[in-house]
Order: structure tokens, then C-alpha cells, then sequence
């Protein structure tokens, strides 16, 4: 397999990363920024860029304020909206979503649709490279239909593996899988990513999606296991963070179990179900961990049901986000627990440190001095070493340490 450590940098010049106010596209905007190079944000969501344009971030990117006053100080960035605004003097970069419809099943259209507003606007020659997560053949086929526009586009895919919040971090330290339809697609792709990445990993387009879906569901099923091991030792009245911590200690082969708890997000559970739909519904791992991953919710939800009177409760949840420090909500279990305990609770009051986009969360104290039992969601730093009174308190994660946690 070729991998390259590149020290060649590509001349600094132009490159437009559409889609660049989002998740992805921010941290990449800005690390392109760092090294040197000019950068079209285009992005349909005018409200971000106009966020981005006043040096601030729409969500938690660590790192992200300081490169971005940078940028903005060295006039590095342009904001544009419009397909027509895009530039024709560098590659073209695409991290917009790309959703899973309501048969678990891809939506190729969201590209297609992005494809073909930008087509009028690219000249022949140019590098376009889809960075969004695609279902496998996605590349090639884009190749093909590009092609049969009678146009001529360098078309590479150079998946994003960052995780999200620590991307600026990250994208210095992961090496970058970079494939193309063509050699020179694949070689001008590298030769820009090896600006800003330590390594360049060469694979062709179709093993470079399926790594990527691979990488993601892997961590999803891994997530799985130890839920489902957490749920075994909860049925059978064991504390599993004993468990888990026994099995792990000093034993180098389990070093990389996690530990149980919410596993959510945007991309995890979406990118598995990409899997399972190339593999004709028959990847029975990636089924099996959605059913325990998203099982866990209600598992937990019943269990509190039947060992508490919950309708005479009030039921707080701690964190809201769909992952420790950040503030992204998108595709968040806390919000599954809120639903599922609507049904049985007095009432379920919500809070979380980061997240400013939902009206119905309260300062954590009050959550705390009004709930008769609290559920620990998502495990933000800031509530590690929280005093808790006698409140007891489900704890999946086993991250508290001075609370009255329950088994
Ligand atoms: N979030 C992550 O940490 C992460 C990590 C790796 C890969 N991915 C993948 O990257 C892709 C993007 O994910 P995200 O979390 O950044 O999504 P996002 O919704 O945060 O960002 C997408 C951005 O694209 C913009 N957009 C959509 N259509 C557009 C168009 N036609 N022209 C210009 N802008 C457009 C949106 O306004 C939004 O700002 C997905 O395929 C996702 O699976 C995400």
C-alpha cells in the first residue's frame, strides 16, 4: 500500500471548500488557512458565514477562534454563498451531509443536486474532491456523470476521519487516505493534503469509501460491545465499571474497550446503515449493534419504570449534547431518553453546559435541586467531580465520582 510522509508543498494558492461552515468544513477551512492558503468558504447557510466573518464559531471547535482571528487577520478567507462564487483557480473541496433516507438507504441526490449547481461554474481541469462520507461507488460514478456532462474534472475522494470538536487537532496528526480516478486527480489531491497532513495514504476510490465506512462502524460496533456487556452485567445486579475495570487493568489486549454509554451522533449510526445498505441489508454486526446502541435508551427507561414511581418523579438529564464537550445535538440519545421518559415521568428537565440551541434547558443547579433522579447523557468534563447530594443518579458511563450512582 502506498503511503508517502510528503515534504513537497504545493504552491499556497486558492481552494474553495463547499460546505465550508459546517462541522467539517471549518476545521479544514481553517487548517488550509494555517498553511498558507487562500480559502473560498462557500457555504447556502449565510447566517454561519456571517459568524465566521465576525471571528466567531457557530459550535465548539477547539482550537478553531485562534486560527480563525488568524485567518481573518492575514484576509485568508472569502465568504460566498452561490454555486457561481466558487473559484476556477484551485481544487474544489466538498464536505456537505449526506444523509440517510427513511429506508436507512443513502440519498445520492444531495450530491448530484451540489454537482450540478456547481458544474456551470468549474472549469475544465479542476480538482474536485468530495470529502463528505459517500456510499461506496459514489467516486466513480460521479467520475462517469461528470463525464457525460462533457466536462473534464480531476475527481478524487479524501475522507474526513476527524473526530468532531478536536478536528483542528486532529487533521495535523491523521493521515490522510487519498484516492483519485485518475493518477493525476490522485496526485494533486495528495500533493494538496500533504500540506496540511503528516502522512498520505493511497488507496483507489472504492477501497478509500469502504475504509471510511469501515473506520466508522467499527468504532460503532466496538460502542455496541460494551454496551451490550454493560446491560449483561446490569441483568445479572453486577456494577460493570468493576468489570471493566478489572478486565482492563494492566492487560494490554483489552486496552481499547471503551466504555459503555450513549453512542450517537450524526455519523456513527448513519455511516453503518450506508454499510449495511452496500452489503444488501446483510451486515448483521452493523444491525445488531444498532439494535443494542439505540436499545440501550429504552432498556434503561424501562428498567427505571419498573423500579421507581416515576410518575410522581422529576427526572433530570445531564447533558444534552450527543457527545462529552461539544455542543452538538444532531442525532443526540439525550433526546430519545427526554421522549421515552415523557411517557413515563412527572416531569424531565433538561440541561447541558455548551448546547445554545434549545430553549427548554435550565441552569444545571436548578435541574438539580428539582430532580428526584438524575440520568448522567452525555459526560462533559464539568460534571466529573460534581456534588450531587444523595440524588441518585444512572451513570452508564461510569465517569462520576462523587455521586450516588445506581446500578
Ligand atoms: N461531523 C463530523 O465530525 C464528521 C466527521 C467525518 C465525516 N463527516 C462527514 O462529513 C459530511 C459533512 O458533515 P458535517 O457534520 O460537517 O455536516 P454539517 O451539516 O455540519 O455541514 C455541512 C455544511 O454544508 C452546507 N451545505 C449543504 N449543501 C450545500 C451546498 N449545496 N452548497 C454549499 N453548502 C452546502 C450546510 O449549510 C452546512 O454548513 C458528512 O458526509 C459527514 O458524514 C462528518
Amino acid at each position: 500500500m502506498p503511503t508517502t510522509t510528503m515534504s513537497a508543498r504545493v504552491d499556497a494558492g486558492e481552494l474553495t471548500v463547499i460546505g465550508g461552515g459546517g462541522h467539517v468544513g471549518i476545521p479544514l477551512v481553517l487548517s488550509f488557512a494555517d498553511a498558507g492558503f487562500r480559502v473560498n468558504v462557500n457555504d447556502v447557510n449565510r447566517a454561519v458565514l456571517e459568524v465566521l466573518r465576525a471571528g466567531r464559531l457557530p459550535f465548539v471547535e477547539h482550537g478553531g477562534e485562534a486560527l480563525l482571528a488568524k485567518a481573518l487577520k492575514e484576509e485568508r478567507l472569502t465568504f460566498t454563498s452561490a454555486p457561481a462564487d466558487i473559484s476556477t483557480g484551485g481544487p474544489v473541496i466538498i464536505t456537505i451531509g449526506t444523509p440517510i433516507d427513511e429506508f436507512l438507504n443513502p440519498v445520492r441526490r444531495v450530491v448530484q443536486d451540489c454537482i450540478d449547481a456547481l458544474l456551470p461554474h468549474l472549469a475544465d481541469g479542476q480538482l474536485l474532491i468530495l470529502r463528505s462520507t459517500v456510499f461506496p461507488g459514489t467516486t466513480e460514478w460521479l467520475d462517469g456523470y461528470v463525464k457525460r456532462k462533457g466536462r473534464d474534472l480531476k475527481v478524487a475522494f479524501c475522507p474526513e476521519r476527524v473526530v468532531q470538536g478536536q478536528g483542528i487537532k486532529e487533521l495535523r496528526e491523521t493521515p490522510q487516505i487519498v484516492s483519485g480516478t485518475t493518477a493525476a486527480a490522485q496526485d494533486e489531491a495528495a500533493k494538496l493534503f500533504a500540506a496540511i497532513a503528516p502522512e498520505i495514504v493511497v488507496v483507489a476510490p472504492k477501497e478509500a469509501e469502504l475504509a471510511k465506512l469501515f473506520n466508522n462502524a467499527y468504532r460503532y460496533i466496538e460502542f455496541a460491545t460494551a454496551n451490550q456487556f454493560y446491560l449483561i452485567a446490569k441483568s445479572a445486579g453486577l456494577d460493570y465499571r468493576r468489570i471493566h475495570d478489572a478486565m482492563k487493568h494492566n492487560y494490554p489486549r483489552a486496552r481499547t474497550v471503551p466504555s459503555p454509554g450513549l453512542s450517537a451522533g450524526p455519523c456513527l449510526v448513519k455511516d453503518t446503515m450506508q454499510l449495511a445498505a452496500f452489503a444488501q441489508n446483510q451486515f448483521s454486526l452493523g444491525n445488531a449493534a444498532m439494535l443494542v446502541n439505540e436499545g440501550l435508551v429504552l432498556h434503561i427507561c424501562d428498567d427505571l419504570a419498573r423500579r421507581y414511581e416515576l410518575s410522581r418523579m422529576t427526572v433530570g438529564l445531564l447533558g444534552m449534547a450527543f457527545k462529552a464537550d461539544i455542543d452538538d445535538t444532531r442525532a443526540s440519545l439525550s433526546y430519545k431518553f427526554k421522549r421515552a421518559l415523557a411517557n413515563h415521568a412527572d416531569a424531565v428537565l433538561t440541561t447541558d453546559p455548551f448546547v445554545t440551541t434549545d430553549p427548554d434547558l435550565l441552569p444545571l443547579d436548578d435541574v438539580v435541586a428539582r430532580s428526584d433522579l438524575l440520568i448522567l447523557c452525555a459526560p462533559h468534563s464539568a460534571y466529573r467531580d460534581l456534588e450531587l447530594g444523595g440524588t441518585p443518579v444512572v451513570d452508564i458511563w461510569g465517569f462520576l465520582t462523587k455521586a450516588n450512582v445506581i446500578r
